[in-house]
């Protein structure tokens, strides 16, 4: 077997790359490990960045977003039981769309199926055999039981925090650089109206952290700080809506509508970034190379930001008639990537650090995070710069 590119993961970094790829005519692979519905059931993010969305409607799969994608020009930060609304389209001129992972995945696997392109679902025990110097090969477990290998000019590592790609780089050859915060966050799904449709909000409070977002008009996504000890069984629906109702002002408290959970899990927050975000012959995209928490919003817009960048970058490399591992543009992808990493990187983390409670903090450690959330609520320069971030922050590279 041979292709050009062979993208190891089918989450959202490698089914956009294969898309973008596609439409470049650039031959690809995708290796999935686990099944189509396996992917599809995962509850992930929801609220995509302008930037973003430019992104998928060039990779063709744009329809169903843009019709049914719900568009937000504000957003909330509730500090002390008070709502400070931030008006992203006045502030900044730009704007956040609410539509699910799930959803852009869906598109994603259909507009694969109808590109020809080859995806290997279910596919155990994927190896890089080479991927230094003279080519790339790789090779995988098909559900036959056979031993399988494909032989490609690049390898795009789509594969996630806990894939094999950036596993086989060796250490020497990287540095990683990571954050553990003291908290996790519950997530809950229900199918209720939400209680904030044009507008996620952001609550900081002294019970912890809370968050309420959406996935449609009738389907809520809401988010509580809790310790890293919890589990899903401490907290019963009985439980979380007075919980999550205590930490929001007034107004978003009387608005939610409670109904029996759908979905719930336990997250814990971390920031990670490998560097460089390229070996040889492989690079890496998305959650494989770096993770953020995910206050902000950010892990989904950064993989579909790299792989936007990588698949310019491999289109160059193709259109300079390079069909080997090196080119000027293959060599850039890695600096003009973490260029943009780092920058969300900080913004993840600081408003991490400003929202949540943190069980170390002392009291000048409290009053910090009142005197940053009391500037917020009181500057215009200080929500923009909130705001730029929220949305995208230009980047020229
Ligand atoms: N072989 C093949 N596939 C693998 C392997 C492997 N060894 N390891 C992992 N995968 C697959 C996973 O099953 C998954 O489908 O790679 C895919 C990686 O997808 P994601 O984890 O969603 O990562 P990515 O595409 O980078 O998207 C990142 O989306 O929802 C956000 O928070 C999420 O920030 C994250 C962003
Ligand atoms: C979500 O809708 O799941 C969501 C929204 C905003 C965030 C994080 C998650 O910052």
């Amino acid at each position: 077997m041979r292709t050009q590119v062979v993208i190891v993961g089918a989450g959202p970094a490698g089914l956009v790359l294969g898309q973008l790829l596609h439409r470049a005519g650039i031959a690809n692979l995708v290796l999935e490990r686990h099944t189509p519905d396996h992917v599809l059931s995962r509850i992930r993010a929801g609220i995509l960045e302008q930037t973003s969305v430019d992104t998928l409607v060039a990779a063709g799969v744009g329809a169903r977003l843009l019709a049914e994608g719900i568009p937000h020009d504000e957003l909330a930060i509730v500090h002390a039981g008070r709502k400070q609304p931030l008006d992203l389209t006045r502030l900044v001129g730009a704007r956040v769309m609410a539509y699910g992972q799930t959803e852009i995945t869906r598109d994603l696997m259909q507009a694969r199926e109808a590109s020809g392109q080859e995806t290997v679902y279910a596919a155990q025990g994927v190896r890089l055999d080479d991927w230094q110097d003279t080519a790339a090969v790789v090779s995988w477990h098909g559900s036959d039981g056979v031993r399988h290998s494909v032989e490609a000019d690049l390898i795009a590592g789509c594969d996630g925090f806990h894939g094999v790609c950036r596993a086989s780089i060796p250490a020497a050859a990287m540095r990683t650089f990571e954050r553990a915060y003291p908290f996790g966050w519950l997530g809950v799904m229900a199918d209720v109206p939400p209680a904030s449709p044009h507008a996620v909000v952001y609550a900081h409070s002294d019970r912890g952290f809370a968050l309420c977002s959406m996935r449609s008009r009738l389907r809520s996504r809401y988010y509580v700080q809790c310790p890293l000890s919890d589990r899903v069984e401490d907290w019963p629906d009985a439980r979380f809506w007075p919980e999550l109702k205590a930490r929001l002002d007034p107004e978003t408290a009387a608005a939610v509508v409670e109904g029996p959970s759908i979905e719930k899990s336990i997250a814990p927050l971390r920031s990670f970034v490998a560097e460089p975000m390229r070996f040889g012959r492989l690079f890496l995209a998305g959650d494989a190379a770096h993770i953020v928490p995910p206050t902000g919003a950010k892990g989904l817009n950064l993989a579909i930001s790299d792989v936007a960048l990588l698949a310019e970058c491999i289109a160059e490399h193709y259109a300079g008639g390079h069909s080997k591992g090196n080119s000027v543009a293959l060599a850039a992808y890695s600096d003009r990537a973490l260029r943009r990493v780092w920058a969300v990187e900080r913004f993840s983390w600081w408003a991490t650090s400003l929202l949540h409670r943190f069980p170390e903090m002392d009291g000048f450690g409290v009053r910090m995070q009142q005197a940053e959330l009391e500037s917020l609520f009181g500057s215009v320069a200080a929500r923009t710069a909130f705001a730029e971030n929220y949305t995208g922050i230009a980047f020229e590279s």
